[in-house]
């Protein structure tokens, strides 16, 4: 197929391209590289460095696109609660103005980035695509708008469209020829701060909260390896069907706690890692884990790398290999 990626310079995009290159698809990256990374662009590809809000540019009707993955966003929670204006703009304006593109050039299949955000307060564990969604910050309601623009695109217009809701990211693609990982600055993820610490570049982790109803009192998250993650993107796209929109959960089903992530992190890196303890972040949900039954029915999707082991190691793998030497220059 040839396909458009958006977002395909950051750390999800850069590495479904991967995979779809590998698989024999044709990819077309746009990215405006405002948190990308000009590296981690497959040189398979072509790169186009634009806007989504101007997609229409190359999403043209006769360029043959078979299909759009749409991961350009804005990311960070937190930012999204104290400039709301430009996750709107960015997230939801922009993502209207490429559906518009995929409408105008008649593109048939299209698979969206949601998020696990989009759920809120969790009101059922673990949380299915039914359950109620309720986001607690400004990123995910723009995530859940752009899944009911979708809903409403895929009845009026038959396009065949499919969410995809990431509960936690984590872990690296791991080759001897290409390593692709997690480059956020700054970052707000457990893992890769983790391992900033790991590496002498932080001096403490710091965990929001140890008086959570959870079993050790800190906040319990579903974590899934990119390279699972990636796979279900490849099987969302064969199962994208006109005047359809699917919605899957992609988790492992199985939660940890941040303390748990902690003693993972200590295995693998040998450091003490040394924690101190802050209070709770308003809007931090105790527990988030996954359904994923839909995705392991209707798509066949079964995680490959489920431990905690597996992502740290690559985490720790990719961190080293090219995080670490950057940051050291
Ligand atoms: N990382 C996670 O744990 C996680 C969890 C749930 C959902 N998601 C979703 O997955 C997607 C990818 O996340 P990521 O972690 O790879 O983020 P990332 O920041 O590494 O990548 C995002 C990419 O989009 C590009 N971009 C942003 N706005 C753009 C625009 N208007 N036009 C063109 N390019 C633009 C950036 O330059 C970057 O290359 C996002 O949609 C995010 O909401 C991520």
């Amino acid at each position: 197929m040839k396909l458009l990626v958006t977002g395909g310079a950051g750390y999800i995009g850069s590495i479904v391209t991967r995979l779809l290159i590998d698989a024999g698809h044709q990819v077309v990256v746009l990215d405006d590289l405002r948190t990308g990374h000009v590296e981690a662009l497959a040189p398979e590809a072509t790169f186009v460095q634009a806007r989504i809000h101007d997609a229409a540019q190359v999403l043209t009707p006769d360029a043959g696109f078979d299909g759009v993955l749409h991961f350009a966003a804005l990311i960070a929670a937190g930012e999204s609660m104290t400039r709301p204006e430009i996750y709107w703009e960015n997230n939801t304006v922009g993502s209207l103005a490429l559906i518009d593109a995929v409408r105008a050039a008649g593109v048939p299949r299209f698979v969206f980035s949601s998020t696990a955000a989009v759920y809120g307060n969790p009101t059922e564990l673990p949380i299915t695509e039914n359950a109620v969604k309720a986001p607690t910050n400004t990123y995910g309601a723009t995530k859940l708008a752009v899944d009911m623009a979708l809903t409403s695109e895929a009845i009026a217009h038959r396009l065949g469209a499919v969410s995809l809701r990431y509960f936690n990211v984590a872990g690296a693609y791991i080759r001897p020829e290409r390593q692709l990982g997690e480059r956020h600055d700054p970052e707000s993820h457990l893992i890769p701060i983790a391992l900033e610490v790991a590496a002498g570049r932080r001096e403490k982790l710091q965990l929001f909260g140890d008086d959570y109803p959870t079993a050790d009192g800190t906040c319990v998250r579903d974590y899934i390896h990119i390279e699972d993650l990636a796979r279900a993107h490849l099987l969302a796209l064969g199962a994208a069907t006109p005047g359809e929109h699917r919605i899957y959960n992609l988790g492992n089903g199985n939660g940890f706690s941040n303390r748990q992530v902690v003693e993972v992190v200590r295995e693998v890196t040998g450091h003490p890692l040394p924690v101190e303890m802050a209070p709770r972040r308003e809007g931090d949900p105790a527990e988030l884990v996954a359904s994923s039954d839909r995705a392991r029915t209707e798509l066949g999707w079964v995680p490959a790398k489920p431990t905690l082991a597996e992502m740290v190691g690559d985490a720790w793998s990719f961190y080293r290999q090219h995080i670490l030497p950057e940051k050291t220059e």
